[in-house]
C-alpha cells in the first residue's frame, strides 16, 4: 500500500502529521527518527516526512536520520527541526535566532510551490522554534514568516521544508499542505479509510494475543469502551474478559451506561469490583500529582492482578485504551525522544512497564487521537452517548481534587461536576465543548450564607475546545450560563463557597490542573 513514512524526532506532534495525512485518505505511519531506511522499511513508501524535535540540530546528542535518507529516491518534507536537519546534513548552517518564533504567525507565500496548491497567499500558521536557517544548502525560500525568516523552502529536486507546523489544527491550510505533499508531490494513492484501519488494528491484536485470554480494564470512559468493543469484534468473545474496577474516583453514574452497551455488543465475561477502599487508603497523604498518577496506576493493576487470580486467568494479557496523547506527553512517543509533560498513569506505572516488556500489554489505540477513537467506536456499534462523552483522565478525580484526595472531597467534586454536566446538556452546550469539568482547590475562602459567615472550598470550572487534546482553547462560556451554573453549585453543594472560571489555553497551561 502507498505509504508516507514519518520519522519521529520527538516533536510533540509527530503522530499528528501522520494522522492528518491519513485524514487525506493516504496511509501514513510513524517510525523512530533514526530507524534504518533499508529496502524492507521503504516498501510502498512514496514520501518521507521528518518531524519536529525538542532538540537543536547543533546539540551533539540531536537525533539524526539514517544517512540513506536521500538515496531513498522519494520526496522528503522536513518540518521545523526536520527542515533544519536536512539543511545541516547537506552542509548548510542553522544558528540560534535572536527572536523566538512561537505560537501563531502569518506566513507570506513568495514563490509558487506544489505544497501551496489551493492555499491563500497569506495564512496563519503555528510556529515553535528559535533556530534560524542561515545557509540553506541549495534550498530556495518560497515563503517567509512575519519576521522575514524562511518559512518554506524547496530545491526543485524533491526536497521540501517548512519552518511551521502544518499538522496542528491552528494552522490554516495545514491539512491541505500535507495532503498536497502526500498525494500531489509524492503521488500516493488515497485508498485509506476507517474500515481498513479497523481491519489492520484487529489483525494486529489477533497476532499479539492469539488464543490467550485477554482482560480489558473498563474505566467507564470512551477509550476503554472502544478497546472492549474492538476486542469483542477482533477476537472470540469468550476470550475477552471485561473487568470494571470501581476506584471511587469516577464521575457520577457513568459506568452503568458503558457496561450496558458492552453487554449489548456481546460481552460474555463482565465483572465489576468495588475497590474504592483500597484506592483511598493508597492515596492517603499523597499530594504530588505525579505520585498520585503512580499510586492510582499501581493500585489499579494490583487490583486487576488480584481479580485475575480470583477468576483463574492470571496469565491473561492486559488491554487498555492508551492513546497517542498519553504516550507522547509521557515522553513515550515512537521515537522516545519527546520531553515528559505529564506521566499519564497508564503509561509510566512500573507494573504496566513490566507487562509491556513481557509483551502482555495490548494497547490497540496507541496510534490514535480522541476523535479517531470516537469514529472507531461509532463504527463498532457503541451508542452515541457513550462515544460522545467528554474525555476523562485515567487517574480520575484524583487529579481534579488538588491536594489530598479523600472520599469526602471526591464526593463534593462529583456533586459539583454532575451539576455542571447536567447544565451543559440542558443548555445544549455539551457537544460544542471538548471537555468540561470541575476542579476542587485546596483553598478555603470566606463567604456568607444567610447572615452567617461560611468558610468553603474554591471550585474551578474548566471548559475547553480542542481537536485532539494536544492544544486547547478556552470555551467562551456566556456569562449568564456561568452565573446560573455557579449559583446552582454553591446552593446545592455545601462545601463549595466560591466558583471561578479557568481562562487558560493549552499551551501554556495543560487541560487538567495536575
Ligand atoms: P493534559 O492535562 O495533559 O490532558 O493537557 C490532555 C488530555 O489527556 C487527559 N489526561 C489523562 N488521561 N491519564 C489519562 O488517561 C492521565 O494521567 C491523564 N492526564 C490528562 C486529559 O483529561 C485531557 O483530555
Amino acid at each position: 500500500m502507498d505509504t508516507i513514512l514519518v520519522l519521529d524526532f520527538g516533536g510533540q506532534t509527530a503522530q499528528l502529521i501522520c494522522r492528518r495525512i491519513r485524514d487525506a485518505g493516504v496511509f501514513s505511519t510513524v517510525v523512530p527518527g533514526d530507524a534504518p531506511l533499508d529496502r524492507e522499511a521503504l516498501r510502498g513508501v512514496k514520501g518521507i516526512v521528518l518531524s519536529g524535535s525538542p532538540h537543536s540540530v547543533y546539540q551533539p546528542s540531536a537525533p539524526r536520520p539514517d544517512p540513506a535518507l536521500r538515496a531513498a529516491g522519494v520526496p522528503i518534507l522536513g518540518i521545523c527541526y526536520g527542515l533544519q536537519r536536512l539543511v545541516t546534513d547537506a552542509g548548510g548552517r542553522v544558528a540560534a535566532g535572536k527572536t523566538r518564533e512561537y505560537g501563531r504567525s502569518r506566513i507570506h507565500i513568495r514563490k509558487p510551490s506544489p505544497l501551496f496548491d489551493g492555499v491563500a497567499d497569506r495564512f496563519v500558521s503555528w510556529m515553535s522554534h528559535s533556530d534560524v536557517i542561515e545557509r540553506p544548502a541549495g534550498l530556495a525560500t518560497v515563503a517567509v514568516s512575519e519576521n522575514g525568516h524562511p518559512a518554506a523552502m524547496q530545491d526543485g529536486a524533491g526536497i521540501y521544508g517548512l519552518q511551521f507546523h502544518p499538522e496542528v489544527s491552528h494552522c490554516e491550510f495545514g491539512a491541505r499542505i500535507l495532503s498536497n505533499f502526500a498525494a500531489g508531490v509524492c503521488g500516493a494513492r488515497r485508498d485509506w479509510n476507517l474500515d481498513r484501519f479497523l481491519e489492520s488494528i484487529a489483525a494486529r491484536v489477533r497476532a499479539q494475543v492469539g488464543a490467550a485470554p485477554v482482560v480489558t480494564l473498563i474505566s467507564g470512559g470512551v477509550d476503554s469502551a472502544v478497546v472492549a468493543a474492538l476486542l469483542l469484534r477482533a477476537l472470540d468473545p469468550g476470550q475477552v474478559h471485561l473487568l470494571y474496577v470501581d476506584t471511587g474516583l469516577m464521575r457520577d453514574a457513568e459506568t452503568e451506561e458503558v457496561l450496558a452497551s458492552l453487554r449489548l455488543l456481546g460481552a460474555a465475561n463482565l465483572c465489576a469490583v468495588d475497590a474504592s477502599q483500597r484506592f483511598f487508603a493508597a492515596l492517603a497523604g499523597v499530594t504530588d500529582p505525579e505520585r498520585k498518577r503512580a499510586v492510582v496506576g499501581d493500585e489499579f493493576v494490583r487490583v486487576a492482578v488480584d481479580e485475575l487470580e480470583r477468576l483463574g486467568i492470571a496469565g491473561a494479557c492486559l488491554a487498555q485504551g492508551t492513546l497517542y496523547t498519553d504516550l507522547i506527553e509521557s515522553g513515550k512517543g515512537v521515537g522516545a525522544r519527546a520531553d515528559v509533560i505529564k506521566s499519564h498513569h497508564n503509561v509510566r506505572s512500573p507494573l504496566i512497564e513490566a507487562k509491556r516488556e513481557s509483551g502482555a500489554l495490548v494497547e490497540p489505540l496507541a496510534e490514535l487521537y480522541k476523535d479517531e477513537v470516537r469514529r472507531l467506536g461509532r463504527r463498532l456499534g457503541l451508542p452515541a452517548r457513550v462515544v460522545g462523552r467528554h474525555p476523562f483522565p485515567g487517574p480520575g478525580l484524583s487529579v481534579r481534587v488538588i491536594g489530598e484526595v479523600t472520599r469526602e472531597r471526591c464526593r463534593t467534586l462529583r456533586a459539583a461536576d454532575r451539576i455542571l454536566i447536567e447544565e451543559l446538556h440542558r443548555r445544549g452546550l455539551y457537544d460544542a465543548i471538548w471537555q468540561a469539568f470541575c476542579v476542587l482547590l485546596p483553598v478555603q475562602s470566606v463567604g456568607v450564607a444567610g447572615d452567617v459567615r461560611r468558610y468553603g472550598s474554591v471550585l474551578a470550572i474548566r471548559a475547553i475546545t480542542s481537536e485532539d487534546g494536544m492544544t486547547a482553547d478556552v470555551y467562551p462560556m456566556a456569562p449568564d450560563d456561568l452565573l446560573a451554573i455557579s449559583s446552582r453549585i454553591t446552593n446545592a453543594v455545601p462545601d463549595v463557597g466560591r466558583v471561578v472560571y479557568d481562562v487558560s489555553s493549552k499551551p501554556p497551561a495543560t487541560i487538567e490542573w495536575e
